[in-house]
């Protein structure tokens, strides 16, 4: 009995002590000026100021939860390299100043740059306040109460160490919540929790989360204010924005958490600081941005050499053929099963002559077999994934019962990048990472298998989602070193700054409609994301598609900077010209449209500072005018490739769609790119969306460069004219690019490489353009044909009763235009085949272009038209 008292008592205790109490600030100081240290009784936060140049303004914040009294406790990002983060911390010259007048003493008040911190003490809770306008100074302390908040804790941190789990609540003052890469349901996740935690989905669902890849970024904001959040863990991760609850946070499964507050004006501006923080999209080799053609499987070398003629004999361009598992001897990877493909050297060689080039799968599971060379010396090099007790981690996959290698550890790396000499020397270029999450059978990969973590031994928590990253880096690291020239590099699992190692694909989807529309919000997201070599298994990787379905899926994808169509085993035959006449047609027509901008393609994955796929949202900043529209469902499939061409992506069998063409600053129309017919933007339209005519609109101002070479075989089928599309844009803006190099040197200052970049202003009389061209590059172009897509003959002062223009001026040489100069009636320039397009189109406006054309100048150059 008193033994029962004694426990009863030790309960009541123990219950009394495990009570909460909040965490109380208990100092703050500033360090060497440059960051804050804020010391509770359970935790410290220092909170970093970065810039990424010198200049007067911050771009983020760090922010370093510890425990007490252990500062020093390791942080290792793959993401955010100790370089990069080191030359944004010495960049930033301002100074935090303490704000010493007015408060209650309860609250302390920091300025720098533009920014207040305003840190509550009891209980601890922290407040990011923003000047618009001018820089926070003492004297405008007065009005900083009244200033935007931009990030406001709402009930602190939860700080439960022994758990490793600590989240973070915010104040739910967003309206938007956007990003998080590669997630399904809709562009706004406001309302809606997340989940980082690589998973092998296959057909995934249209709600399902977590899929392949964990972005932790995301950018949220309302009409006043936007910023960015990247939770710097490779760990599990939670973020919940407002879902059934009045505030949003962010959890890590960790023992200390850092995130970088990021900070911007604008969505775009925040995404551009997002890439500078974790790195851009190398240029691929211009070949793979060409169309691929992949199925599980093409099985020997006669049906791979048979399908590359099969797409000469259709006039069907192509630049790539996946070899899915069946290539290999019994699935084990660095093997050609060498009954099915006798001679896979010849093979890729005789194809490289065609301009085709041989992607091959790699999975990491090594197959434990006595005698296979790979496994053999991996095990020998103790590179394995481990349990506890030291044996390798073992589970199946396509190959039977597999050990993986730890791509955490620096020597698994190397061996896999020297590994991959087994493709290299067959003259493949092109890799494709899969199953990397890494996928086994019953999917459950014990938590306590030990990653090497470059030498810090740590969880599956710590490195599930970063696993694919580091074998997608092994892969891409070994092959450009070996080869010294760009390759294709392909991942299905992936993290935050996979994009300086692979382009990445959305997995396994379906052929639905549904997953269709899905797919292109989940590149734009992925895009905005810092991703922008993205696309998604064309026609639906599970299930038949219809003709239709597969059609209108080509088309749209034929915009989507990777644009492969790809097929599950045992499925109908899937290649472009398998779903009758008229759709081989319009397939091709669509594919050829894509290899015709390819100059335009190119150069906007060179031009990436900001997303290259943007869904308007991202597109159109958000102004007050386009905020319902860009959320709406029925718009927020639609998306901008590059500066501004815009797809909005439609069912399989509509007829026509509402699109909405949204505001931006410097124009206020779009044109259609079939018939140049002009659209008021900030407005939705009905259009015509049949299959032959997906609806595609140029923004004003914009120059497109296009090329037609006679044949249309690959990315390496040539013109001597380059067109260039400009759209007449009354505001008198004009912004064309072209970027040119040899498509597969590794860039670096010996690559030669030339620009092309126009801008333009019109008044009544005349309207101008400058052409300026870098010098010392050999464009490979003799002709040059501009063609002023909406420039009527009202469109210029007609002073003299003459149709205009009639006269153009290059470097004030003035030519009198000509019958070969004129404006063109005959079909649209952009339109699919004149019968198809008659039958199809419903607008009856045939608008004229002008066309002008001239010799390629060596030098920059005006053109002025009047
Ligand atoms: C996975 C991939 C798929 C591939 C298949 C066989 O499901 O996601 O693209 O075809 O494995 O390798």
């Amino acid at each position: 009995m008193r033994k029962l008292f004694f426990f009863v008592i030790l309960f009541f205790a123990i219950s009394a002590n495990a009570q909460i109490n909040p965490n109380n600030v208990k100092s703050v100081i500033i360090t060497n000026e440059t960051s804050l240290l804020i010391q509770t009784n359970e935790f410290q936060l220092e909170v970093i100021p970065m810039a990424n140049e010198k200049k007067n303004a911050i771009d983020y914040f760090e922010f370093s939860y510890f425990p007490t009294n252990n500062k020093e406790k390791w942080h290792h990002s793959y993401t955010v390299t100790s370089e990069k983060r080191m030359d944004l911390l010495t960049a930033n010259s301002l100074k935090f100043q303490k704000y010493t007048g007015g408060n209650s003493g309860t609250t302390e008040c920091y300025f720098i740059g533009n920014y207040i911190i305003e840190i509550e003490k009891q209980p601890y809770n922290i407040v990011i306040r923003e000047f618009k306008t001018q820089e926070a100074t003492k004297e405008l302390a007065n009005q900083y109460f009244n200033s935007t908040s931009i990030l406001r804790d709402n009930v602190g941190l939860n700080w439960i160490n022994e758990d490793h789990k600590i989240s973070k609540n915010f104040d739910l003052q967003e309206d938007f919540f956007i990003g998080l890469g590669e997630k399904t349901g809709p562009v706004n996740k406001k309302g809606n929790a997340y989940t980082m935690w690589n998973s092998d989905v296959p057909a995934y669902g249209l709600d399902q989360d977590p899929l392949y890849v964990s972005i932790p970024f995301f950018i949220a904001g309302n009409e006043k204010t936007v910023y960015g959040i990247y939770v710097d863990h490779t760990c599990k991760s939670h973020f919940n924005f407002g879902a059934a609850c009045n505030y949003s946070s962010i959890s890590v499964e960790d023992d200390h958490l850092r995130y970088y507050v990021i900070l911007g004006k604008s969505i775009s501006e925040v995404s551009s600081n997002y890439r500078k923080l974790t790195g851009f999209t190398p240029l691929p080799p211009k070949w793979s941005l060409g169309f691929h053609q992949s199925r599980w499987s093409y099985k020997s070398q006669d049906e791979v050499l048979t399908l590359a003629s099969e797409f000469k004999k259709k006039n069907m361009p192509i630049d790539a053929i996946h070899l899915d598992i069946h290539y290999m001897d019994a699935c084990k990877v660095f093997t050609f099963n060498q009954q099915q493909f006798p001679n896979p050297k010849s093979m890729v060689e005789t194809l490289k002559k065609q301009g085709i080039n041989i992607i091959t799968i790699l999975d990491p599971g090594i197959k434990v077999e006595k005698g296979y060379p790979a496994y053999e010396s991996a095990l020998k090099q103790n590179l394995f994934l481990k349990y506890p007790n030291g044996t390798n981690y073992e589970a199946g996959v396509w190959p039977g019962l597999c050990n993986f290698p730890d791509f955490t550890n620096p020597n698994a790396r190397e061996w896999w990048s020297q590994s991959v000499k087994f493709y290299t020397d067959l003259g493949i270029s092109g890799l494709w990472n899969d199953m990397n999450e890494p996928a086994a059978w019953g999917k459950e990969v014990p938590s306590y298998i030990r990653f090497n973590r470059e030498g810090h031994l740590s969880n599956l928590t710590q490195n599930r989602n970063v696993y694919g990253m580091q074998m997608a880096r092994a892969t891409r690291e070994g092959a450009e070193k070996l080869l010294n020239k760009r390759v294709f590099t392909l991942t299905r699992a992936g993290f935050a700054g996979i994009q300086r190692y692979a382009a990445v694909w959305t997995g396994d989807n379906v052929a639905t409609d549904d997953h269709m529309m899905l797919s292109f919000k989940m590149l734009a997201n992925m895009s905005l994301c810092g991703v922008d070599f993205v696309g998604a298994d064309v026609g639906g990787f599970m299930n038949p598609a219809t003709p239709e379905l597969f059609t209108r899926w080509m088309s749209i994808a034929a915009f989507t900077p990777f644009y492969r169509a790809h097929k599950m085993i045992d499925m109908p035959s899937s290649e472009p010209w398998c779903f009758g006449d008229i759709n081989t047609e319009i397939n091709r027509y669509y594919m050829q449209l894509r290899y015709r901008l390819m100059p335009y393609i190119y150069s906007s994955m060179q031009q990436n500072e900001t997303p290259v796929v943007q869904s308007i949202a991202n597109f159109s900043n958000l102004s007050t005018a386009n905020y319902v529209n860009a959320f709406s469902d029925k718009f927020e499939s639609q998306f901008v490739l590059g500066k501004g061409l815009l797809i909005a992506p439609v069912r399989s069998n509509a007829k026509s769609t509402e699109v909405y063409l949204p505001q931006t600053s410097n124009s206020t129309t779009w044109y259609s790119i079939y018939n140049d017919e002009q659209y008021e933007s900030n407005k939705s339209y009905f259009v015509n969306a049949s299959m032959a005519q997906l609806p595609i609109f140029v923004k004003a101002g914009m120059v497109l460069p296009e090329i037609i070479p006679q044949k249309i075989e690959n990315t390496e089928s040539k013109s001597d004219t380059l067109n260039l599309h400009v759209y007449y844009n009354q505001s008198g803006f004009y912004e064309g690019y072209l970027y040119e190099d040899d498509g597969i040197s590794l860039k670096n200052k010996d690559l030669p490489s030339g620009t092309i970049r126009i801008s333009g202003n019109s008044t009544k009389q005349e309207i101008a353009f400058q052409i300026e061209k870098t010098s010392g590059f050999n464009f490979p172009y003799k002709t040059i044909q501009f063609f002023i897509h909406g420039l009527t003959e009202s469109t210029l002062n007609n002073v003299d009763d003459m149709p205009k223009p009639r006269t153009f001026e290059v470097n004030k040489q003035l030519f009198i235009a000509n019958s070969a100069n004129v404006f063109e009636t005959k079909i649209p320039h952009f339109a699919l085949k004149q019968d198809l397009y008659k039958v199809e189109r419903i607008h009856k406006t045939t608008q004229s272009y002008f066309k002008f054309t001239c010799a390629m100048p060596q030098e920059s150059f005006t053109l002025k038209i009047k």
